[in-house]
């Protein structure tokens, strides 16, 4: 009888090796760990774990940060999205080890104690949200766009702002909430 799971996702065992064979693991085996150090919100981690396993995996399932959320899983939603040194990443197509001597922020650490940052005081006042799941996603994404670009035009906010996905269709406010968080840090 067959045992359960797939190979191709769970790695397989070596197989009993004929004479003169020489076993060479696969490198890239979603079964090899790395052991790394990455700075989250603040605060450093040494880290063990899967080689390919994602960075938010690692983040909702190791931390507990459940901010950053599972959208599609492939890049093409923003549900996901944190900053690694200031940039936009997309955490489910990252490896964790590729956050490696990195410095991560989700939304968690996004503000200062009890003080929200600018951004979120704006999705705040324009009351830019819904169900709230994309919520993380865009506040970072407007983050990492001010980091980019402090004076943004119309055109940029709608088109970095484009890549992410809000199922609500709270589109008109959040990008008034960019817009406003836009205005304020250039005061
Ligand atoms: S869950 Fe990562 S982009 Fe959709
Ligand atoms: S507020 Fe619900 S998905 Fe955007």
């Amino acid at each position: 009888m067959r045992s359960q799971g797939s190979g191709f996702r769970r790695g397989c065992p070596p197989l009993p090796l004929g004479p003169g064979s020489v076993y060479i693991p696969l490198v890239n085996s979603p079964d090899t760990d790395a052991t790394f150090t990455v700075t989250v919100n603040g605060r450093q981690h040494t880290v063990t774990t899967e080689a390919q396993r994602s960075l938010l995996d690692w983040l909702r399932e190791d931390l507990g940060l459940t901010g950053p959320k599972y959208g599609c899983g492939e890049g093409q939603c923003g549900a996901c999205t944190v900053l690694v040194d200031g940039r936009r990443e997309h955490a489910c197509l990252l490896p964790a080890a590729g956050a490696a001597g990195k410095s991560v922020t989700t939304i968690e650490g996004l503000g200062n104690g009890d003080q929200l940052h600018p951004v979120q005081e704006a999705f705040l006042a324009e009351g830019a949200m819904q169900c709230g799941f994309c919520t993380p996603g865009m506040i970072l994404a407007a983050v990492a766009l001010l980091n980019e670009k402090p004076q943004p035009t119309e055109a940029e906010v709608v088109a970095w702002m484009d890549a992410h996905i809000c199922r609500c269709c709270g589109y008109p406010r959040i990008l008034n909430a960019v817009r406003r968080a836009v205005a304020e840090a250039e005061r």
